[in-house]
């Protein structure tokens, strides 16, 4: 037998035999009195990671941010305590949703999940979010990447142009990010309006499309769209000749520079660690969670550009949110001169395997 497990089975004993007895010998109102500094104490704890781990998606007060529900709800409260505990260890599949147990690949322990339960059934959000200011870890506001309506008007006058505008709707939102607004390409992913992409049966793009290509940043998108939305996004890149001809009138995609200065680097640090240091950890060491940034391998092969583009768009199908919608071009600039700073220092390994 271990020392571990001797410790555990005495002190399991001295629970039994001492602490159960006393505690059922206290009056009913010390009995509640324990039962509150538990809840007390959990409430507490889970805060604090609350802040540092969740506030950044599901909001300083609970509200929900974007797409990330809130948790300040009655739904949520209603929730048993299996399926709470169950969504906050294991995640949820094909969603932002990380597993958050250790023995899941995250990063808390089962008695932590356990505080978790605990919080969102008592916490008081009004606290939450003054802690949260406190600790200076208020989620940047939501800034959403909007097709104009002037836009959406010119195409809606083309032949068949409620699919255009339905398709260009998807398109903004899912995938511009990576293929350029104006469908030229970017760095980090080739040009859809091409000629010989068009030369290729639908059915088959519309299959890639739903498969991702793997190994590389195009997604699966069938885990992340409805159908119609795939086929009505594929429908644009085919008919992209149609909304050419028409003058249509696509926003500049910049070849950027991203500029750097020390405030920018200090502004960019303040933000990693309020958005991506629970998963990417301190400095952008990397976690069990996501890969390391901090490394030569990573900042010596990948343009400002590409990480910009890859902020804003995230890593569809992966933990990698898109930032684009919450952050502004400045905030992204600042994250990609802060990454950008580290490559001086940065050791040269690769990023850590992830373990999933
Ligand atoms: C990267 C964004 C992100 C982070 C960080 C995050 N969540 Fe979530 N969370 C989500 C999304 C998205 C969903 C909804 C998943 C779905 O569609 O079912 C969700 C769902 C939940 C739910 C279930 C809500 C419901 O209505 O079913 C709980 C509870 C929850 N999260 C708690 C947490 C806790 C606790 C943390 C921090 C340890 C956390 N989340 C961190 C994005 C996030
Ligand atoms: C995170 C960046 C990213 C996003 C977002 C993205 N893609 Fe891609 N896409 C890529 C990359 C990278 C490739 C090239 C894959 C390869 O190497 O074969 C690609 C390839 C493609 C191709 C094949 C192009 C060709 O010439 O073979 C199509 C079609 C495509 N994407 C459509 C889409 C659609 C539609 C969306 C939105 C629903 C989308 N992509 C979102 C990165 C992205
Ligand atoms: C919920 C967890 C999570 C958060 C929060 C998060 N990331 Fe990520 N990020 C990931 C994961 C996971 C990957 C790897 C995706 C993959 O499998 O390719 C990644 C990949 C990346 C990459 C590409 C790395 C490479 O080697 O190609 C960059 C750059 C990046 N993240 C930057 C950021 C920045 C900047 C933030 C904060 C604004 C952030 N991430 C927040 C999970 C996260």
């Amino acid at each position: 037998m271990s020392n571990l497990q001797k410790w555990t089975g005495i002190l399991a004993t001295l629970v039994i035999v001492i602490i159960l007895p006393l505690y059922a010998s206290l009056e009913p109102s010390q009995q509640e009195q324990l039962l509150n500094d538990y809840y007390t104490d959990a409430v507490l704890a889970s805060t604090e990671q609350y802040a540092q781990n969740c506030a950044v998606c599901h909001g300083a007060a609970g509200e929900g941010i974007g797409d990330n529900p809130p948790l300040d709800s009655d739904a949520v409260r209603m929730m048993s305590e299996v399926d709470l505990y169950r969504v906050i260890a294991r995640g949820r599949d094909s969603t932002l949703m990380a597993a958050w147990a250790a023995e899941e690949g995250g990063i808390f322990s089962n008695p932590q999940v356990d505080d978790f339960v605990t919080f969102i059934q008592q916490a008081n959000w009004e606290f939450v979010e003054a802690r949260v200011t406190d600790l200076g870890l208020t989620p940047p506001e939501v800034i959403e990447m909007e097709v104009s309506e002037e836009m959406l008007a010119n195409l809606a006058d083309l032949p068949g142009g409620e699919e255009l505008s339905a398709g260009l709707l998807v398109y903004a939102e899912s995938c511009a990010a990576c293929h350029g607004a104006n469908g030229a390409g970017t760095v980090i992913a080739p040009a859809i309006d091409s000629a010989d992409l068009r030369a290729t049966p639908k059915e088959e793009t519309i299959q890639l499309v739903n498969s991702g290509v793997h190994g590389t940043l195009m997604a699966a998108w069938q885990n992340l769209l409805p159908p119609e939305q795939i086929s009505s996004v594929v429908d644009l890149i085919y008919r992209w000749p149609e909304m050419v001809q028409a003058g249509f009138d696509f926003p500049e995609v910049e070849v950027m520079s991203i500029p750097s200065s020390p405030e920018l680097i200090a502004a960019g640090d303040r933000l990693f660690n309020i958005a991506c240091k629970s998963c990417h950890g301190a400095d952008g060491y990397g976690t069990r969670m996501a890969p390391a940034l901090n490394n030569q391998i990573f900042l010596a092969e990948t343009p400002d550009a590409a990480i910009y583009q890859i902020i804003a768009g995230g890593i569809p199908g992966t933990l990698m949110p898109g930032w684009g919608s919450r952050l502004n071009d400045q905030d992204l600039q600042s994250l990609v001169a802060f990454l950008r700073s580290q490559e001086a220092s940065a050791p040269s390994i690769l990023p850590p395997i992830l373990d999933q």
